[in-house]
């Protein structure tokens, strides 16, 4: 009789593809109101029982890394700096390995605002890299589109990543049609003289209803031909993979350094096809893709006694039913009921 060797679980799907990159929100609160992401009266919270706790998260954490080979955990919100415990909750999930011996990538993406003061702690206790979300260097059109006259937080909170050694810093640009076209070009110049990395993201249909219009949409083509007029571009030799961004070479010049820029073009060049990712809400929900409509309970199981082999399988099995894409642009398209701040970035 030979011993059953358990075979490690994985999060494959129906579709070839295997999930090693989880997004876990922890909280579902923002001190900002980007116009794309949240009403501006904000959004009904969670109530706090409803939050997965510290010890909450690690368990699922630990059933995501040791159980399922997740490799990248990314933190994300509403804000998670709003988390508290977020310095403690980085270093359980430092402790964390996966079957084969390797210990996760963590990261978090952030607006910024009070990074400068928590970003050396976050670091000491196994934090990465951070995102920061940044869509104008104006402070008037700052603070009229996050809704909040936040820029300075937001400057000095970039400088204290960049101090900290949380490498590469990268910045996050949502831009949208006749509010923040005119800040594609400042925004590169800004990175490329710092050395963050800049991503532009196409506007998703996520936040509150009627913000997004296909019509609207700056749409990649047309973020590149607005750098077009200022940089020379070449298309970087490094493959997309699983990365949601295409990248661009920019050649320095006499006033400003070359440098790589991305652009995440989810709408119009969708990723899909190698999307490695899997969602956990700030209330234990597990979501297979951003634009999900269904969800599965994970908080209801682990507070009724689950083991971690029962959690990783049925994780798992939601998985295996993961969508073959989100389909935004096709006829019986229907966006998510929450937004953005309650999913998680
Ligand atoms: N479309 C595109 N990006 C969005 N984000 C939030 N809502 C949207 C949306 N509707 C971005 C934020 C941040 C990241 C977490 O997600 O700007 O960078
Ligand atoms: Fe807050 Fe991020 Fe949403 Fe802006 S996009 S309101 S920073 S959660």
């Amino acid at each position: 009789m030979t011993v059953g060797v358990r075979v490690p679980l994985r999060l494959a799907d129906a579709h070839g593809r295997v999930a090693t990159d989880l997004r876990v929100s922890l909280t579902d609160r923002c001190n900002l109101r980007c116009g794309y992401c949240m009403p501006a009266e904000g959004l009904p919270w969670l109530p706090t029982d409803e939050v997965l706790s510290d010890a909450e998260v690690l368990r699922v954490l630990g059933v995501a890394v040791r159980q399922l080979g997740v490799t990248k955990i990314r933190f994300t919100g509403g804000e998670p700096l709003l988390r508290r415990s977020l310095e403690s909750i980085i270093a359980g999930a430092k402790q964390l390995r996966t079957h084969a011996g390797d210990t996760p990538e963590l990261s978090l993406t952030t607006n910024g605002i009070g990074l400068d003061k928590r970003v050396s702690g976050l670091v000491a206790a196994g934090l990465g890299r951070v995102n920061v979300s940044l869509d104008s260097l104006d402070r008037e059109r700052y603070a009229a589109l996050a809704r909040r006259d936040r820029l300075p937080a937001v400057l000095s909170g970039l400088a204290a990543a960049e101090a900290a050694g949380a490498l590469p810093v990268k910045v996050n640009a949502v831009i949208m049609r006749d509010h923040n076209e005119r800040d594609v070009v400042p925004l590169a110049q800004f990175c490329l003289e710092r050395g963050y990395q800049l991503r532009y993201i196409e506007h998703m249909p996520l936040g509150p209803q009627h913000v997004w219009d296909r019509a609207t949409l700056v749409a990649q083509a047309e973020i590149l031909a607005l750098l077009g007029e200022r940089f020379e571009l070449t298309p970087a030799a490094e493959p997309r993979g699983a990365a949601p961004a295409e990248l661009w070479q920019i050649a320095p010049d006499g006033t400003q350094p070359g440098g790589l820029i991305g652009v995440i073009p989810s709408v119009t060049a969708p990723f899909c096809a190698a999307c490695d990712r899997t969602r956990i809400t700030a209330d234990g929900q597990l979501r297979t893709c951003l634009f999900s409509r269904t969800e599965t309970d994970l908080r209801g199981p682990l507070r009724a006694g689950a083991s971690d082999l029962e959690l990783a399988e049925l994780w798992a099995g939601a998985h295996g039913r993961k969508a073959v894409a989100h389909g935004i642009g096709e006829p019986g398209f229907v966006p998510p009921d929450r937004t953005m701040s309650a999913i998680g970035g």
